[in-house]
């Protein structure tokens, strides 16, 4: 029998148990041995719950229990869930999680620690819910060179995003929907101010390019300035908003990104909609790859996490890669401003506006006139560039939204 403590009995941490539970015939013909749920560590009672006998208040009774090997993190944050992450992995016992944050904040010295004391430290639940992509990016990709990774990473604004986009429906509505399904984080300004997505992408970099960025350092635009103007503008010149979270090396240094841009009907993430996350990740030697499914919600969360359980439990005592991970100083980041892409520009529509406008940005791709605003594409510049032609137009400047 291999025993699991589940730290979290929430969205996750319940669904974890309920995974667990519901395919355990077929878990233990593909560990070999049985996996069970052991202690479920949480702050309060669950006296309904079929698992209240296991729920357990002190997390001394399970690090001091040496017949726990695996113990799966769904606490969150990068307080508490730090203190015991450490002191589990330096007491020789397993972690899995699918906390972004901690593995963002504390990725690097938790994974130096898993290897110091030969244990792991398994994440695949922390970026893209329930879809395979920490593995595939650390096992399957080795043999590429990653160019760059653009994804859907959260599937709460994705939820927002799209019926703002099919129905017109204010985003403090669809929030609250969001919130009653189980997607959104316990303070949703993570999801709609794009930390989550942030702290998802500098994952990402990390598995792509070996640095890990600070998250609070990276640019990140959520989506709380997208307005109902916006998503039909992107509509009349054939695109979809979307929050998209971005890496690849500029000069040789890491750019990890988040912001809403405009998704060309030809992108595969075009049509990712509702709560699903997409990935697109391009190789050196494969091209591009993506990878989709449902990015948030309690069962296919906690399947990634029981993914990560499996593995520790069907390889356990069996020496494992160490993963290397290095902090990004402030000169492993590269300048947002060099960065280079295509750009839908939005200016106040004023008299003559389109003709000056032109002579600017030389060839755009037509014009849609709107409410008072005029919206073009224009060729690949770089941020800076872009910057300087907006702020010198000769005409009221409203936004600007990447494209891809
Ligand atoms: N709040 C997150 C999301 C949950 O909406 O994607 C999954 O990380």
């Amino acid at each position: 029998m291999i025993n699991v403590a589940l730290l979290g009995f929430g969205v996750v941490g319940s669904g974890t148990a309920e995974v667990l539970d519901a395919n355990r015939a077929q878990i233990e013909k593909y560990v070999g041995d049985a996996v069970a749920v052991k202690y479920i560590l949480d702050l309060r009672e669950f006296p309904n719950s079929p698992y209240a006998s296991l729920i357990v208040h002190d997390y001394d009774i399970i690090l001091n229990d040496p017949e726990v090997s695996i113990i799966a993190e769904m606490i969150g944050g990068a307080g508490v869930a730090y203190k015991f992450t450490k002191s589990a992995l330096e007491a020789g016992k397993n972690v899995v999680t699918s906390n972004k944050e901690l593995v963002a904040r504390h990725g690097a010295e938790l994974h130096s620690i898993a290897a110091a004391h030969g244990v792991r430290y398994l994440f695949e639940a922390s970026v893209g819910g329930g879809i395979p992509i920490i593995r595939p990016m650390t096992n399957d990709l080795a043999a590429n060179g990653i160019i760059s990774v653009d994804g859907i990473l959260n599937g709460t604004t994705n939820y927002i995003l799209t019926r703002m986009t099919n129905e017109g429906a204010p985003l403090s509505d669809v929030l609250k929907d969001a919130q009653a399904n189980g997607y959104a984080e316990a303070d949703p300004t993570a999801d709609i101010e794009g930390l989550d997505a942030a702290r998802k992408i500098v994952i990402l970099a990390a598995l792509s390019f070996g640095k890990i960025l600070d998250p609070d350092a990276i640019s990140v635009e959520g989506i709380t300035a997208v307005t109902s103007e916006d998503v039909k503008t992107a509509e009349a010149l054939g695109y979809k908003i979307k929050l998209i979270a971005h890496t690849e090396q500029v000069g040789g240094k890491t750019l990890a990104m988040v912001s809403p841009r405009m998704v060309r009907s030809d992108n595969p993430l075009y049509s990712v909609e509702d709560v699903f996350n997409g990935i697109l990740v391009e190789g050196n030697m494969l091209g591009k790859a993506m990878f989709y499914g449902r990015g948030a919600g309690k069962l296919p969360t906690a399947s990634a996490v029981a993914s990560d359980i499996i593995d520790i439990a069907a390889n356990l005592g069996k020496a494992s890669r160490p993963m290397k991970w290095e902090v990004a100083t402030a000169d492993d980041m590269a300048d947002i401003n060099d960065y280079s892409c295509v750009n839908v520009f939005i200016f106040e529509d004023v008299r003559c506006g389109v003709s000056k406008l032109e002579k600017v940005f030389g060839k755009i791709d037509r014009a849609v006139k709107s409410n008072g605003r005029v919206a073009f594409t224009a060729p690949t510049m770089t941020e800076r560039e872009a910057a300087e032609k907006a702020a010198n137009a000769g005409v009221p400047f409203v936004k600007k939204f990447r494209v891809i």
